[in-house]
């Protein structure tokens, strides 16, 4: 079952409880194709992790079944580890390509990850920056939340208008990260080049999923705390289009 959706009494997000994340997936993947219908040239921002996975997978369904042209379309990855060759395929380059630009039938050309085996990080990071805005900025931007309540690799402490920058990878996203390494975590990079809050606040819609009891507490802390440096996943209520997308598990901390 999907409950209607609810404007939190506290933000102006909209926020759905879906039945599971089989069908917040649908949800945002029909957002995604009603996009790409109506603006064949927009861009869409792409998350990696677990999360936006089954969002993928429906729109290569969906694919499939009625092809969308999409050789116009762009794609802009949110981060990208510092220091990883981009042909391993832990890399996000790696799993944006086998998840999007390959199924969903993106031009190569037209999907950018940021460059974390670049010689000079900083020039990378001003360089993708760049890139975003000459191409007239994300049209819809999709989320995960970390448990910590990161956004992109925005750890607790990035500035709400933070730019695309290098960073440092908390201990605990590596940790999680972990189970893409062979649970190692000493192989997890420690840095990443990331698409900053204030870039990712630039996209026109944001839509964020979040499933399982694990990602509760930052939802709600996220949702329903102070707007802080110290909740990165906070500064979206400063954005006047954003869809909160949950399983029960997931919002089960929203009061
Ligand atoms: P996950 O990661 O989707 O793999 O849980 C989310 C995130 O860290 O943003």
């Amino acid at each position: 079952m999907i409950y209607p959706s609810f404007v939190s009494p506290l933000t102006s997000l909209r926020v759905i409880v879906a039945a599971d994340p089989a069908a917040a997936a649908e949800l945002a993947a029909t957002r995604i194709l009603t996009l790409l219908h109506s603006k064949p040239t927009a861009a869409l921002g792409v998350a990696t992790g677990s999360t936006p996975s089954p969002v993928y997978r429906a729109l290569s369904r969906a694919q499939l079944a009625e092809p969308l042209d999409l050789s116009r379309a762009r794609a802009f990855a949110l981060d990208e580890y510092v220091g990883i060759d981009a042909r391993l395929p832990q890399s996000y380059r790696s799993v944006i390509d086998a998840e999007v630009t390959e199924p969903l039938g993106f031009q190569r050309s037209h999907v950018s990850v940021p460059d974390g085996s670049a010689a000079d990080l900083a020039a990378a990071a001003r360089d993708y920056e760049a890139a975003i805005d000459a191409t007239g900025g994300v049209d819809l931007q999709i989320l995960g939340i970390g448990h910590n309540g990161h956004i992109g690799f925005n750890e607790p402490g990035s500035a709400h208008d933070s730019v695309t920058r290098v960073v440092t990878l908390t201990q605990e996203t590596r940790k999680a990260n972990a189970r893409f390494f062979d649970d190692n975590i000493e192989l997890v990079p420690r840095q990443a080049i990331t698409q900053g809050i204030g870039t990712i606040l630039k996209a026109r819609s944001i839509v964020l999923l979040a499933f399982g009891a694990g990602k509760a507490g930052a939802v709600a802390r996220a949702l329903e705390g102070p707007i802080e440096e110290a909740s990165p996943a906070s500064a979206l209520r400063k954005h006047s289009d954003v869809t909160i997308l949950l399983d029960e598990a997931a919002a089960s901390m929203l009061s």
